[in-house]
């Protein structure tokens, strides 16, 4: 298979922890007999100090015209401090978005035996997490109508759905669920908001479609306590832009460390895979952040071309390290590996130049810390 990749870097530690994913890919094509060409652009803080733009038109053409877009991570703190800076590098990301119509965000939280202990939640309340967040993308108050006064002294954001933003989000998440536990519940705010009703209305004339499906339908203050209390309970968990990006940064904790989660963002036709972490400024250039949520994103790339096979594979090599120790700082700040070893390891995993039987001497060498 032939497939054209473009490749968004970004800010902080994202063109390290894509780089990983690159070796990944590269050993995928060369196992798996796939031919991947990669093009690279420009998004975020590096493009607006190269080109004075956070998503320069040449970025939006180059991944029109790809099969995928691979992103690293967008942000920098000289921007987060300055509410008057006319540009800022996240106007790229929402840019892209809505550029390919990225309405629907995939977030799966998933949980590594092995890392239990690093979660905020005792071992009992993680046995049987397995969850995903389908997260509107593209609607709701993050691209409503913002006004501010006259005089800066009021300022509003809309937030308004179309029941045609609802729908189609709506059969992604219940198709989903039918490969999974059959469960889709639906965070919303209808005790409040005019869209929520919305929502429901939507997406209980949804349901019909799919009889095989349970539905479940909680305010989002509640779930943001469920998440905690009883993640157990979710299975796909659908929601409105920015309840799911809230619930999503809480979800992604229970694994143990927001490194690890991948995402994955669809719409028509090119999608964009990204890890849920941030740029990560204060990591960047160490060669210390953790590359397996961009690998795991990497592996939904590979799912979404249809590449069930090579995805499997790239996941069995991160479950591989992790039972293994072999896992960066965050994971363990004492004994850790360097993220370019990982994503050697990984990359060589999926390429079957390791076996379980892994020379461990080898690896020991490049380790951070010799013991
Ligand atoms: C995310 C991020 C973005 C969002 C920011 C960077 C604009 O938090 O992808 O979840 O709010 O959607
Ligand atoms: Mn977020």
């Amino acid at each position: 298979m032939k497939k054209k990749i473009a490749i968004i870097a970004g800010d902080g530690i994202g063109p390290e922890v894509t780089n990983q994913s690159i070796k990944v890919l590269n050993a995928v094509a060369e196992h798996y007999g796939h031919e991947f060409e990669y093009a690279p652009c420009l998004m975020g803080a590096v493009a607006i100090d190269k080109t004075g733009e956070p998503l320069p038109q040449e970025t939006i053409d180059i991944c029109i015209s790809s099969d995928a877009v691979l992103l690293g991570a967008v942000g920098d703190p000289k921007y987060d401090n300055d509410p008057n800076s006319k540009v800022r590098p996240e106007q790229g990301l929402l840019g892209i978005r809505k550029a390919l119509q990225l309405y629907c965000n995939i977030r799966p939280t998933t949980i590594y035996p092995s890392l239990v202990h690093l979660s905020p939640l005792k071992e009992s309340f993680l046995q049987g997490v397995d969850l995903v967040i389908y997260r509107e993308l593209t609607g709701g108050i993050y691209f409503g109508k913002k006004e501010i006064s006259k005089d800066g002294l009021s300022a509003t954001d809309t937030c308004t759905y179309s029941a045609f933003e609802i729908e189609r989000i709506a059969h992604l998440a219940f198709k989903d669920a039918l490969l999974r536990r059959k469960k889709v519940t639906l965070v919303d705010k209808a005790n409040v908001l005019e869209s929520s009703r919305l929502w429901r209305k939507v997406v209980q004339q949804v349901a019909a479609s799919y009889p095989d499906v349970t539905v479940d339908y909680i305010f989002v203050d509640n779930a943001a306590m469920q998440m905690i209390l009883n993640p157990k309970q979710f299975d796909v968990v659908l929601t409105e832009n920015m309840f799911g990006d809230i619930i999503s940064d809480e979800a992604s904790v229970l694994s143990g460390s927001i490194g690890l989660a991948p995402s994955a963002s669809v719409g028509h036709t090119t999608a964009l895979f990204e890890p849920v972490h941030g740029s990560y400024p204060q990591a960047a250039g160490k060669d210390i952040a953790n590359p397996i949520g961009s690998i795991l994103s990497t592996a939904m790339m590979l799912d979404f071309f249809g590449l069930h096979e090579e995805a499997k594979r790239v996941r069995e090599a991160v479950s591989w390290t992790l039972s293994n120790r072999f896992v960066t700082k965050d994971i363990d700040p004492i004994n850790f590996y360097f993220t370019s070893t990982l994503g050697e390891l990984i990359a060589d995993y999926v390429g079957h130049k390791i076996t379980d039987q892994v020379n461990h001497e080898n690896i020991e060498l490049r380790k951070s810390t010799v013991i």
